[in-house]
């Protein structure tokens, strides 16, 4: 029996309409729009209103790719949603969002794997529907960074923001669809990008939120080196797998952390910058997010056509890594 291939059917995004700009942080800590635009390329980041949560925006996402897949909630057989920011610690985020969705047939989870949950969640999808167990996965990445980001501390406080993003996965005909996938993590690297408190090993009391254990901590100068080695290297496994070079790829979506991670990368890849997507400008790290969001930002600007070779490639806390070159 030959393999089922599995590709992108519809995708989708949704982030709240409070915006934190550059000059709005000025006001709140010793930065400067000059320091933030230059050493990272954001302009702006979302940020949700107290009373908004992860799965809201989540489901918008999800809305919108099942729309433009053209399928019913009902047809649905696996949710998966990568967050580090859920909506509480039990139960998934993903089954809350499978009630809103009424997607009663699927089976839930999330997926803790920092800003390369997405790609991730496509690694398991793909499998999932090439190993005939489902036939529609639906895989979103959803965050509130801004809830666990400290505002004292101007080296995280300037990068995070707010949003979603979604896809829905399915059979596509052979030569498309996911061409080659690759997961990573290493442990080790725990303490480059960790956020201590709320669990059973840091606690959740009133001393720890205080001190706030619950807030993102970050090497970012080792982060920045190690997230560009990381993603070069898995992307050319991915590209040299599916028999592609960097000259192949119509449009790289790499995760949005830095705009000077973003260009180096590229640099190293050899992608011509014209072939390069980024909206750090304007949305900021959304870790998770941030892919799916781009990927729905590029198929609804009318960049990514049939027959395009897309890679995308990521890097989070913990450490993660990611790469996915498909053929839309
Ligand atoms: N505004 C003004 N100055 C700032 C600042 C801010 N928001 N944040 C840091 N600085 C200062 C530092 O205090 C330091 O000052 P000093 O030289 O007087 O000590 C100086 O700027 C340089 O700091 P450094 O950390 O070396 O800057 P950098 O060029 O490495 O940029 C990051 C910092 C965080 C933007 C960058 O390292 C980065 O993006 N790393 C990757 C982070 C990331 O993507 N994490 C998520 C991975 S998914």
């Amino acid at each position: 029996m030959s393999k089922v291939n599995a590709g992108i059917l519809g995708t989708g995004h949704s982030y709240p309409k409070g915006v934190l700009t550059n000059a709005d942080l000025e006001k709140i800590v010793d930065t400067s729009d000059e320091w933030i635009t230059t050493r990272t390329g954001i302009k702006q980041r979302r940020k949700a209103a107290p009373d908004e949560y992860t799965s809201q925006f989540a489901v918008g996402a999800s809305r919108e790719a099942i729309e433009r897949a053209g399928i019913d909630p009902a047809e649905i057989d696996l949710i998966l949603c990568a967050t580090v920011t859920p909506d509480q610690i039990l139960p998934s985020t993903a089954c809350l969002i499978q009630a809103e969705l009424e997607a009663h047939k699927a089976a839930a989870m999330d997926i803790v794997a920092a800003c390369s949950g997405f790609l991730y969640g496509l690694s398991i999808a793909g499998a999932m529907i090439s190993g005939g167990q489902s036939k529609y996965v639906l895989v979103i990445g959803a965050e509130i960074l801004t809830r666990y980001v400290d505002y004292t501390d101007r080296s995280t406080c300037v990068l995070f923001g707010d949003g979603a993003g979604a896809a829905i996965l399915g059979p596509v005909e052979s030569g498309r669809g996911i061409l080659s996938v690759k997961i990573r993590s290493d442990g080790r690297y725990e303490k480059q990008l960790y956020a201590p408190g709320g669990g059973t090993k840091g606690g959740f009391t009133a001393e720890t939120i205080a001190r706030g254990d619950h807030f993102f901590k970050m090497k970012g100068h080792e982060v920045f080196k190690i997230a560009v080695r990381s993603m070069a290297d898995i992307s050319r496994e991915v590209l040299c797998e599916a028999g592609l070079k960097a000259e192949d790829v119509d449009l790289f979506i790499p995760h949005q952390a830095n705009q000077r991670i973003t260009d180096a990368v590229s640099e190293m890849l050899k992608v011509d910058s014209s072939r390069v997507y980024s909206n750090i400008a304007m949305h900021g790290n959304t870790s998770s997010a941030s892919i799916p969001i781009g990927l729905d930002e590029c198929v609804e600007a009318g960049r990514v056509r049939q027959g395009d070779v897309i890679l995308m490639a990521s890097f989070g806390g913990g450490v993660t890594w990611s790469a996915v070159v498909m053929r839309w």
